[in-house]
C-alpha cells in the first residue's frame, strides 16, 4: 500500500494547476445515462473515484473513450472523456460497486427516468456519518415513482408513461439528492419545482450541462429550481468546472507554510466564504488572470472560528484542512461541523503532529501551537487525509502518511503539484 513521505518546513512558491472538480465530474458522468448520444466532458480529473465510476457506468452499458492527456506550460493536464450509452445494458447497480462510492447511488435518477426502473444497492462511501437516502426516496416518490427497500437494495419503478413533474421541497439541503432530482425531472412529463435545493457550484455545473443536452432547467444556484420535462436529451460537450475544494486546500497549505503561489485554472468566486476565512487567518488572497494568488506568512497565522454549512457557507469538505491551518494559529479557534456528525477523524491524527485539539459535540477547540513535529499518521477519509499533508508540510521533520488511497480518490497528482512548488513530498510504493 502506498505511503506519502513529507519533510516539512519549506515554503511553497510557484504555480499549482487546479484540476477539474471531482464532485462535478461524477454527476456529469452519470448524466450520460440520460441520452443515447455521446456526452463529451473536458477537464475530467484522473482520480480513483472517477475511474471507479467509469467501471460502474460500463456495467450499465456506457461506452467510454478517454483522450490522452495534454500537458500545458503550467504543468496542468487536460483529459477529455466521451461517454455513449446507446442502450442501457443493466438497470441494476450492484452492492459490490455502489458500496465503494456513494455517488454511484445517483445512477438511480437517470435509470429511472430513461428506463422506468432501477434496482440500486444502498450506498457506502467515506466513513464520515450515517448518510441516509431518505431524501432521494421522498423526492423520487414525489415524481410518481414507487420506491421499495428490499434486501439492501432500492427497487424504483416509474409510473406507466414515465415520471411526472411535481413540486417538492427538501426538508434538508442535499447535494446528491438535488443532482438526482435534476436528472430525473429533466425527462419527466410536465414541470417540476424543487424547493430548498442545494446551491453548490457543482449543481449549477450539472444544470448547465443538462441544458446543453436539451433540458429546460432554470434557477440552478438558487434554492428554487424549475425543470420543464422534455421527451429526450441529446449529446453535448461540456467542460467540468474547477475543483473549489482542491483550490481551497492548496490556498490553506500556502497560508500554513508561507510562500507565494498562483493557483491556475480556478475561480475565486467558487469559494468566497473559505477565501474570507483564509484572509482573516492572515494570508493575502487575490484574483489574478486565470486563477488566484495566495501569499502566506507562515508563523503569523491568526485564529478564526468557522462553522460548516451548505453553499454558500463554509464547505464541510474544507473543514479538516482549515483545522490543520488553525493548529498553528496564534491563539484559540473553534471549528463547528454541521453537515456530517462524524467528520472529526483527523483530530487524533493531527494530535500526533503535536496539535492541541479538544472535541465537544460538533465543535473542535483548537489551541494553536508554535511548532508541529513530523510523525507517522494515517489517512482516514479523503479530506481528513489532506489535512495531514498540510500539517506535515508545516511540521519539523518527517511525516509519513499511510493509507493514501483516500487521497487518490480526490487529489490529482498531489505530490507532483507540491514538489514543483518546493515541498519535499514523495510517494513510497511498498
Ligand atoms: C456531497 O455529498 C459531496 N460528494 C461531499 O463530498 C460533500 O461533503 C457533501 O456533498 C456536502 O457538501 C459528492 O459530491 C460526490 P449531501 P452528498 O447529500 O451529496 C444528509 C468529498 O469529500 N442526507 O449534501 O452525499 C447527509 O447525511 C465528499 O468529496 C440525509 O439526511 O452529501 C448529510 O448530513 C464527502 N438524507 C447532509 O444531508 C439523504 O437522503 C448533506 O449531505 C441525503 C443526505
Amino acid at each position: 500500500m502506498d505511503r506519502i513521505r513529507i519533510v516539512g518546513g519549506n515554503a511553497l512558491n510557484g504555480i499549482i494547476p487546479i484540476s477539474g472538480a471531482k464532485n462535478a465530474a461524477l454527476p456529469l458522468m452519470i448524466a450520460s445515462l440520460l441520452t443515447s448520444d455521446t456526452l463529451t466532458l473536458e477537464n475530467v480529473p484522473h482520480l480513483a473515484d472517477v475511474e471507479g465510476l467509469i467501471r460502474i457506468l460500463g456495467n450499465h452499458g456506457v461506452d467510454i473513450a478517454v483522450n490522452g492527456r495534454r500537458e500545458h506550460q503550467d504543468g496542468s493536464y487536460s483529459r477529455t472523456v466521451h461517454f455513449t450509452c446507446r442502450t442501457v445494458a443493466d438497470t441494476t447497480a450492484p452492492y459490490e460497486l455502489v458500496s465503494k462510492m456513494r455517488a454511484s447511488f445517483w445512477v438511480i435518477g437517470p435509470l429511472l427516468a430513461r428506463e422506468g426502473q432501477a434496482r440500486v444497492s444502498l450506498p457506502g462511501g467515506c466513513a464520515i456519518g450515517t448518510r441516509p437516502v431518505d431524501l432521494f426516496i421522498e423526492g423520487l416518490t414525489a415524481l410518481g415513482a414507487e420506491m421499495e427497500i428490499d434486501g439492501g437494495y432500492i427497487n424504483a419503478k416509474a409510473p406507466k408513461g414515465g415520471l411526472i413533474g411535481a413540486r417538492y421541497t427538501f426538508p434538508k439541503v442535499s447535494v446528491g439528492a438535488t443532482h438526482v432530482m435534476l436528472m430525473a425531472a429533466s425527462l419527466a412529463r410536465g414541470t417540476t419545482v424543487i424547493g430548498n435545493a442545494a446551491r453548490e457550484p457543482e449543481v449549477v455545473d450539472l444544470a448547465n450541462c443538462l441544458n446543453a443536452m436539451g433540458a429546460k432547467i432554470s434557477g440552478a444556484g438558487t434554492s428554487t429550481i424549475t425543470i420543464e420535462g422534455v421527451t429526450s436529451l441529446s449529446g453535448a460537450r461540456h467542460r467540468v468546472l474547477p475543483d473549489r475544494i482542491e483550490t481551497g486546500t492548496y490556498a490553506m497549505a500556502v497560508a500554513m507554510t508561507g510562500g507565494d503561489v498562483t493557483l491556475s485554472g480556478t475561480d475565486i468566486s467558487l469559494l468566497d466564504t473559505a477565501i474570507e476565512a483564509i484572509r482573516r487567518a492572515g494570508a493575502e488572497v487575490s484574483a489574478v488572470d486565470g486563477g488566484i494568488r495566495v501569499i502566506g506568512h507562515g508563523d503569523a497565522i491568526r485564529p478564526v472560528d468557522i462553522v460548516t454549512e451548505p453553499f454558500p457557507g463554509f464547505p464541510t469538505d474544507l473543514q479538516a484542512q482549515f483545522m490543520g491551518l488553525m493548529t498553528r494559529a496564534n491563539g484559540i479557534s473553534h471549528v463547528t461541523e454541521t453537515i456530517f456528525e462524524n467528520r472529526f477523524m483527523h483530530v487524533q491524527e493531527l494530535a500526533r503532529l503535536g496539535a492541541k485539539i479538544t472535541l465537544s459535540g460538533q465543535t473542535a477547540r483548537i489551541e494553536g501551537v508554535t511548532r508541529l513535529r513530523g510523525a507517522p499518521v494515517m489517512a482516514t477519509d479523503l479530506r481528513a487525509s489532506v489535512s495531514l499533508v498540510i500539517g506535515g508540510l508545516a511540521a519539523e521533520g518527517e511525516t509519513m502518511v499511510s493509507r493514501v488511497y483516500h487521497l487518490d480518490r480526490g487529489f490529482e497528482r498531489l505530490e507532483e503539484k507540491l514538489t514543483r512548488c518546493g515541498a519535499i513530498v514523495e510517494r513510497i510504493s511498498d
